[in-house]
This record gives structure tokens, C-alpha cells and sequence, in this order.
């Protein structure tokens, strides 16, 4: 039986979407989980819907998390990208095979399973403070995020 990741309230990186975008993905481990199980024809054509909606929510939820982060300066956010593309590299060799009609199941578990539990659950939860501190400090209109202002030139 393949290891199962439930989400609870200590998983939350302090944003309602991107806890939502991180729980819709264990739902798709899960998915992965029962896929691995399946070895009907049925297995087969979910392995294809799974390995498309990873595609799809990968290109959704990396956008909104690196969009927020860049917002919050979060100093790692260089780093923290090269994890996002590396991610993407292995679910494209995946969507590769799987268009010559090699399907890894457990491949594509593995991945998924330990993008959840190294990825979200270690990596994404180093930039929950800096969230946090966003959330506490929200730019006030016509000084938050702007520049310190240099010496005035117009001055005589
Ligand atoms: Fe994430
Ligand atoms: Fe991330």
C-alpha cells in the first residue's frame, strides 16, 4: 500500500490559496495512490488524467507562489525556483515516456510523494514567516513598499 500524506492545519504556509493549491495536490497523490493500484485499463487512462492535472496545477500554483514570494522579498526565492523547475523537469520526462505508451506509475508517485513531503512540508514552509510578516505589514497607501526617498535635487 502506498504511503499516504494527510493534510492538517499544521501544513499551512500562512496563505488560504496556496494551502488550497497544496492540499489539491495531495488529493492528486492520493489519486497517484490509487492509480498505482489499478492495473485495468482504467489504471492506465487515470495515470494520463493525473499526469495532466500535475501539468495543469504545477503551472497554476508555481506562478501564484513565486509571484508572492517576490512580493514578500523572500530572500530564498532564486533557490526556491530552481526547486519548481527541477520539479517540472521530471514531470516532463514522465509526460515524455508516457507519450511513447510507457506508463510509471510508481515513477510518477515517488515524484509526487516526495514533492509533498520535501518540497511543501520543508522548503515551502521556510517562507511561511515571510508571508506572515506581508500579512502583518501590508503596504500602506503611498509609502509601503516604495523606495527611501535621496537627497532632493530641486533644492536650490
Ligand atoms: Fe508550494
Ligand atoms: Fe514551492
Amino acid at each position: 500500500m502506498p504511503l499516504k500524506i494527510i493534510w492538517t492545519e499544521r501544513f499551512s504556509v500562512g496563505d488560504a490559496l496556496l494551502d488550497a493549491q497544496h492540499q489539491k495536490l495531495l488529493i492528486i497523490l492520493q489519486r497517484a495512490s490509487e492509480c498505482m493500484e489499478d492495473d485495468s485499463p482504467r489504471g492506465r487512462s487515470l495515470f494520463h488524467s493525473i499526469l495532466n492535472d500535475v501539468c495543469v496545477y504545477t503551472a497554476t500554483h508555481f506562478r501564484t507562489e513565486e509571484a508572492l514570494l517576490s512580493q514578500c522579498h523572500y530572500p530564498e526565492l532564486e533557490a526556491h525556483k530552481a526547486e519548481h523547475v527541477a520539479f517540472l523537469a521530471q514531470i516532463t520526462e514522465l509526460a515524455f515516456v508516457a507519450s511513447q505508451g510507457v506508463v510509471l506509475k510508481a515513477d510518477l508517485h515517488r515524484s509526487l510523494f516526495l514533492w509533498v513531503s520535501h518540497h511543501i512540508l520543508e522548503s515551502d514552509m521556510e517562507y511561511r514567516p515571510y508571508l506572515e510578516k506581508k500579512l502583518r505589514n501590508p503596504p500602506s497607501s503611498g509609502h509601503g513598499d516604495a523606495a527611501p526617498e535621496g537627497p532632493d535635487k530641486n533644492k536650490d
